[in-house]
């Protein structure tokens, strides 16, 4: 018995008391899926960042852009490639770019990063080009993919930045950008280029420093009473202006535009005139600095009063490592610009302004409203028409005073761990006639959370692991109809499906994944996405409708005595505890035994130890706690001599957690790899029980500052990582100790986790934290007390 694997799982318990004490309502998906290599994937040698997607139902293929290229692939098979197109930066391009200062092998490159649908041919593209964005127009015909070479100014349209967000929408012919619009990313704009092109005051009132994420389309106008005019909502985090701070505090943010604007006449001319914007309010269970939107998805009903915001959030400060998702409904957006009051700066020192409540009298037409039923009657059919009073007043009030508070009043999900980084939403239609939204939401170290909210209980139904290596998901599409998922990072795509219901193998097994798009099947007996009629699903985790499981048969195991045993015991979910009975009595860890999420340790056996063990599961779901045996062991003496000695019978442990062990005998000793190793001596005993004890003394005795260590990011395990991958690439084919791949667990033990514990130290790559923002240079007249509040108007440009 090796000391590591000891080691490992002692200290293994020690942070999952720790990150259980610290976690008690943070989900933990109940099922851990690892990487496995029937996943699609696309990448190709030498190319890199596949950070833009764009999904053609119509024509089957998904186009992917990454760093100077883009391809067209199967929509159904993206490992199949239909067609590329290669757009590299010149020479005299990147010599440019690099003397400005820039890097020429990351930064002076060409980065696609906008990809629309023009018409059934035809997209549009974008790329930084060298820190010189540049627009063209992209044909995919007769399987081919053509760029026509027009060379568009891109100025606006796409960032300068690789690491800059940005966001984009095409809406008709008319394409909104939000990004930056100089070399220095200075200076923010939304912009709408159309044949009237309107863009954002250059005011810090507008915009400060923001990082855009998400822009989309809502077609407000259908059926509108008011006479209201489609919208389209952006959403992004800046510096926040309403704080009393003394630092700079960024805050999340939605504004929206009216598609109908034409700027003003006099006062905003060629800006719009409908530019409001609000607080997005996600509050964490635990006092912080006012979380962060990463990504957004609009999940879109016919109504589009039903329709709904999903959005992501992390921390601003590393003090807290606790994402969240929160929904948002586009009606309350709706009636917050509509009817909500407006914040006012007023001055309360010389240089210091302070927002509040603006109570004095709105003008009429509405400040910020659409051209509506209310403006026509008064005469003004465009915002042309608009009088200098309305425009004046948002001109230099585009704040609301009210934030959008979530719609089910706090997150649909709070995860500690890796953070998260893209979502994806998909409304199914569960067998009881009502529809979940399932979020699939990708994190920083290349997994997918499949979750549900139901009914205010998160639940997360399981993680499934994207990338072979922790790499951090930069783009996340669905198509709802192929019900497939598709996953960008910087080495990468990869596709999966939105379920496999056939991971599950029992009934109980695919009832209490309380998954909605699965089913059991009671004729064909199988876990199914396509059920029929009398298919069992309790969304609940009811399995009273289940038939009752095959009793578990034992599996014999041989007992030399004075040896240790291990017994494996793989537990179904993550949320399960194990329970080990022995002869009717119940077994705790102690100086003869020790149990650990893998299975039981049983050290120095001895006759009176040979007897019937039970491993069973109990996991509570919804107040009704659920019992199942998962494997029996009948330890029996053996006559022969000492080399039948065998402590790891089981060689299923290491496959999914769902995996029903087989009641076969166990492997032949002469197989086991760990024989050698395994021939245990008294004095090897004793370190092992020495050092066990030794270890849990020093690291329960560590626990706290541990927990604090990790909670704060400080904690490398980086040597520890790798001391425990050493040991896992020696016994590949038995898991010795299996330490349930979760993702909280692989940032702290995973095996390939070279990297720090925590994210907040991570400065490669993208920054999600500060979203990249030590990119962006600071305004040149932001004063250093600028956290005080207000800054007064930048001259105008
Ligand atoms: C997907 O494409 C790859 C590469 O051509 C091929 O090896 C694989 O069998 C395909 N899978 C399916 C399900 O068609
Ligand atoms: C698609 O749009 C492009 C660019 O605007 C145009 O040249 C082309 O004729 C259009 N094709 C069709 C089929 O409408
Ligand atoms: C693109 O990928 C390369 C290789 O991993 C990485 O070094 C670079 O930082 C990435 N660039 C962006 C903009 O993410
Ligand atoms: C606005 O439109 C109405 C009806 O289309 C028209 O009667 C009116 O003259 C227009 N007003 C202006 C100022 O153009
Ligand atoms: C679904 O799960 C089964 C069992 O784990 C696996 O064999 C199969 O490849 C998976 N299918 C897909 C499409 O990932």
């Amino acid at each position: 018995m090796s000391l590591l694997p000891a080691l490992s799982v002692v200290c293994a318990l020690v942070l999952h008391v720790c990150f259980g004490a610290v976690d008690a309502h943070y989900s933990v998906p109940r099922k851990t899926v690892p990487y496995h290599h029937e996943l699609k994937l696309f990448r190709e040698e030498g190319i890199f960042n596949y950070s833009t997607m764009l999904v053609r139902d119509d024509l089957g293929v998904l186009l992917l852009g990454a760093r100077e290229a883009i391809y067209a692939l199967d929509i159904n098979n993206i490992s199949v490639r239909k067609a590329e197109v290669y757009w590299r930066v010149t020479e005299e391009k990147q010599r440019e770019c690099t003397y400005k200062g820039k890097q020429a092998e990351v930064e002076c490159r060409n980065y696609i990063r906008t990809l629309h649908r023009v018409n059934d041919t035809t997209m549009y593209v974008c790329g930084t080009n060298a820190f010189s964005p540049t627009c063209d127009y992209m044909t995919f015909a007769n399987g081919q993919l053509r760029l026509e070479g027009k060379q568009e100014e891109g100025k606006g349209k796409c960032p300068f930045d690789p690491f800059q967000r940005y966001s984009s929408l095409m809406v008709g012919n008319d394409l909104y950008s939000a990004t930056s619009i100089n070399f220095l990313g200075s200076e923010p704009v939304v912009l709408r280029s159309s044949n009237l092109a309107l863009r954002t005051e250059f005011k810090s009132s507008w915009l400060s420093e923001p990082n855009f994420v998400y822009m989309d389309f809502v077609d407000e106008s259908f059926e509108s009473p008011e006479g209201d005019d489609d919208k389209v909502y952006l959403f992004f985090s800046e510096n926040a202006m309403e704080y009393d701070f003394y630092s700079k505090v960024a805050v999340s943010r939605v504004a929206r535009v009216c598609k109908g604007d034409m700027g003003g006449q006099r006062t905003l001319q060629r800006k719009w005139t409908s530019f409001l914007k609000a607080r997005l309010d996600c509050s964490l269970p635990e006092p912080s600095l006012p979380p962060i939107v990463q990504d957004v998805f609009l999940l879109k009903h016919k109504d589009w009063r039903k329709s709904v915001f999903y959005a992501v959030f992390t921390p601003q400060s590393s003090l807290s490592q606790a994402s969240a998702v929160c929904s948002y409904s586009v009606s309350a957006i709706r009636d917050i610009f509509n009817e909500g009051k407006f914040k006012t700066p007023v001055a309360v020192e010389t240089s210091h302004v302070k927002w509040v409540m603006y109570t004095g009298e709105v003008p009429v037409p509405r400040p910020g409203a659409c051209i509506n039923n209310v403006a026509h009657k008064l005469g003004m059919n465009r915002s042309l028409d608009l009088p200098d009073k309305t425009l004046q007043f948002i001109r230099d009030r585009p704040l609301m005073d009210e934030a959008v508070r979530p719609l089910t009043g706090g997150p649909l999900l709070v995860k500690r761990g890796a953070l998260l980084t893209r979502i994806v939403v998909d409304s199914v239609l569960a067998l009881d006639g009502n529809r979940y939204d399932v979020m699939f939401i990708g994190t920083e170290n290349g997994y997918i959370q499949k979750a549900v909210n139901y009914a205010g209980e998160m639940f997360i139904i399981e993680e499934i692991q994207l990338f072979e290596n922790p790499e951090s998901i930069s783009i996340l599409r669905l198509s709802s109809s192929k019900g497939l998922l598709y996953a960008g990072s910087e080495f990468g795509a990869v596709q999966m499906p939105v379920s496999n219901c056939s991971r599950y193998e029992s009934c109980v097994d695919c009832v209490l994944a309380r998954d909605p798009y699965c089913a059991w099947d009671s004729s064909t007996e199988q876990c199914s996405s396509a059920p029929s009629d009398n298919a069992v699903q309790s969304l609940e985790g009811d399995v009273i409708r289940c038939p009752l499981p095959d009793p578990v048969s034992a599996v014999d195991f041989t007992l030399v005595p004075g040896n240790n045993i291990q017994l494996p015991c793989q537990l179904p979910s993550n949320l399960a505890r194990v329970h080990w009975r022995f002869s009717h009595q119940t077994l705790h860890s102690n100086n003869k035994y020790y149990i650990y999420s893998g299975g039981l340790l049983l050290f120095n056996a001895s006759e009176s130890d040979s007897g019937m063990y039970a491993c069973d599961s109990i996991e509570q779901i919804n107040s009704r706690t659920y019992n199942q045996t998962v494997v029996i062991y009948n330890l029996k003496l053996t006559p022969g001599p000492a080399d039948e000695d065998n402590s790891s019978p089981d060689k299923e442990g290491e496959n999914s957690a769902n995996h029903r062990p087989n009641t076969a005998a166990p492997e032949p000793v002469s197989d086991n790899p760990l024989a050698p190793e395994n021939r245990s001596s008294t004095s090897r005993l004793m370190t092992l029980q020495v050092t066990v004890a030794l270890l849990s003394l020093v690291c329960f005795s560590l626990t706290g500052v541990i927990c604090w260590m990790c909670i704060h990011g400080q904690w490398k395990c980086s040597k520890f990582a790798k001391s425990s991958s050493q040991i896992e690439e020696q016994r590949q084919s038995v898991e010795y100790m299996h330490i349930p791949n979760r993702t909280s667990d692989i940032k702290l033990l995973g095996a390939e986790s070279e990297r720090p514990c925590s994210a907040n130290n991570n400065h490669s790559g993208v920054d999600f934290k500060r979203n990249g923002g030590h990119h962006f240079t600071p305004m040149a007249n932001i004063s250093s007390l600028d956290g005080l509040g207000y800054i007064n108007d930048e001259s105008e440009i």
